[in-house]
Parts: structure tokens; sequence; C-alpha cells
């Protein structure tokens, strides 16, 4: 098959996302202070945010992981979801926040909520990096966003396109050639 996208302008450089990260870290540790947070990362795209949330969060906490089906090479999004790897650890008492890269239609987000509702956690909240607002499909609750994005796709900093570009300090805009 033709080699029909490459990596396009940066969205996102990596200073600016780091600074973000910093004040979200900021945000979490007022919100669950006295607490000890429960920082479920939903795999793979989340990785690097959550693994730079977690050290912007000066409060003792624990973490655990969580992958759902995703994209594959299309960039639309199926609707389909469902868990390729489950969490290690119950959440029931727990003060849960899930850990997403980019919230887009919802439906993702929409059913990990109401999945890891039903196990009974004492507090369940959420925070994207990203959010694409003029597409979502279904009203979901995201607690905290680290930017509003336009209707792009967008790849680095753990986000892939086909597995690819997770590597990228910098988030970019996909295009097409
Ligand atoms: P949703 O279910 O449509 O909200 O999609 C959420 C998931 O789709 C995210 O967790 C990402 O894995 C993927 N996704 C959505 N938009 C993008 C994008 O622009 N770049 C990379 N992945 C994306
Ligand atoms: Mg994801």
């Amino acid at each position: 098959m033709a080699e029909n996208w490459s990596i396009g302008p940066v969205l996102l450089d990596s200073q600016t996302i780091q600074k973000r990260v910093r004040e979200l870290g900021g945000l979490m540790e007022r919100d669950y202070r006295g607490k000890k947070p429960h920082l479920v990362c939903i795999l793979k795209g989340a990785s690097i945010f959550h693994a730079d949330l977690m050290r912007a969060i000066n409060l003792e906490l624990s973490s655990d992981f969580i992958a759902v089906g995703s994209y594959g090479k299309r960039t639309k999004s199926s609707g389909e979801v469902r868990i390729l790897k489950d969490l290690e650890e119950s959440i029931e008492g727990r003060d849960v926040l899930l850990v997403e890269d980019i919230v887009d239609t919802g439906l993702t987000l929409r059913y990990l909520l109401q999945n890891l509702k039903a196990r009974g956690p004492n507090s369940l909240k959420t925070v994207a990096l990203l959010s694409k607002p003029s597409k979502r499909k279904i009203e979901v609750p995201v607690d905290h966003v680290g930017f509003d994005i336009p209707d792009e796709f967008v790849v680095g900093y753990g986000l892939d396109f086909d597995q690819r570009y997770r590597n990228l300090p910098d988030i970019h805009i996909l295009q097409t050639r």
C-alpha cells in the first residue's frame, strides 16, 4: 500500500505539554489532598502522559493499567470498545483517576466509566491530556482536560497512527500527502 500519510506540523511542543502536565499535577494534588489516588492508565496512548503526570503529583499514589480496543489502522472510531487487558487490582473503595490520552467521540471513556463504576470505587474521576470537543458523539464527564484541540488526527507523546509515532516528544498533526 502506498504511504499516504506523513507527520505534519507541531500542534503542541514538548515544553508546552510539560508545563501543562505540571499544572494538571498541581490540580490533582489539590483534588486528592489527604487521599491516595489510584491512577489508571488507559493503554497504550496515555502511557507517556500517565508517567509524566504521576511524577507531577506530590502525594502517595498507586497506579494500574487497562487496555481497550483501539483504532487499528483507521483514523475514525468504530464505536466498538472492548477490554484487551484488565486491571490487576481491585478498585473497590479506592479513589480512581482515569488517565486518558485523548477524548474524541467519547465512546471509549463512557464505556470505561460505566465498567469501572460497577466495581465500586470510592470516587471515579477522569483526566485527559487532549480533547476534540467538536467530535463528541455523546456527553461524557471529563474532570480535567490538558488542551482542547481542533478536529485533526494527532500523533506523538504516546499517541499513535498504526502504532507509529508514539515516541515523538511533540504532538504533531498527521497529514495526507
Ligand atoms: P473515542 O472513543 O472516540 O473518544 O476515542 C478515544 C481513543 O481514540 C483515544 O484513546 C485514542 O486512542 C484514539 N484517538 C482519537 N483521536 C485520536 C488522534 O487524533 N490521534 C491518535 N489517537 C486518537
Ligand atoms: Mg487511547
